[in-house]
């Protein structure tokens, strides 16, 4: 099985990092997501679980975790390894279920109301002091990818951010084009004024909204 392929590959550091960390003499791993960029394990013991991210550069999204910490909620920072040519990163888990997924049981209007207001909050977070990114006016923290998998609920309200390693001083539009690029791909369109309008922005056409969305990744 994939999974038990994909713990043969865990580095031993990791391996036992991630032990400690859930109170485990045995790990029971699931693959929990592929992107370009690299995977992601989740790995359970007895005392809870860990997510593993193997990606060819993770430093950024160490330091912002750590920076984060107190300030969003973000996930604990267990380890950081370099091995077999790879960055590791493995957090703790937070509960919640990313904001796209059927169990979070809300209607898409819903979940793009919660999306903007969630956005909101993020960005009106004190960073003063934000070491990443770049200051200047106009400036706020944003997410860096706000997608819909990296915003985590859980009885209806928000308890983790994911995959913070754009998170810094930056154009809000960044994010606010992400929200309009995983709202369509997600539920089609039709929901990124919802969201849009629970964020706060002024009322935009759909040619506007669509030119927006296609700013994403660019
Ligand atoms: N600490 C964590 N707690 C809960 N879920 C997590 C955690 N880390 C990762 N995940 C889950 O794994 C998915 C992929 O992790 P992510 O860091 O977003 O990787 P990628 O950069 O490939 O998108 C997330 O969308 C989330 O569902
Ligand atoms: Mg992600």
């Amino acid at each position: 099985m994939e999974s038990s392929s994909a713990t043969l590959r865990l580095p031993r550091r990791v391996r036992s990092a991630a032990l400690a960390a859930i109170g485990g003499t045995q790990l029971e791993p699931e693959l929990a997501w592929m992107s370009w960029a690299g995977t992601v394990w989740r790995l359970a013991g007895a005392s809870g679980a860990v997510f593993v991210k193997r990606a060819a550069d993770l430093g950024g999204e160490r330091d912002r975790l750590a920076w984060l910490r107190g300030r969003l909620p973000v996930p604990e920072l267990v380890g950081f390894y370099h091995a077999a040519g790879d960055d590791w990163l493995v957090t703790r888990e937070i509960v919640g279920v990313p904001l796209y997924h059927p169990s979070v049981g809300w209607s898409p209007e819903l979940v793009a109301r919660a999306f903007g207001e969630i956005l909101r909050a993020i960005h009106q977070t004190d960073a003063m002091d934000c070491p990443f990114g770049v200051s200047k006016r106009g400036h706020v923290l944003i997410h860096g990818d706000y997608c819909l998998p990296n915003v985590l609920v859980s009885a209806g309200r928000l308890t983790g951010l994911i995959d913070v390693g754009g998170t810094g001083l930056g154009d809000p539009r960044q994010d606010l084009a992400a929200g309009v690029w995983t709202l369509q791909y997600n539920f089609g369109t039709g929901f990124a004024r919802h969201f849009l309008d629970a964020y706060g922005v002024p009322s935009m056409t759909d040619q506007e909204i669509e030119r927006l969305r296609r700013k994403y990744g660019r």
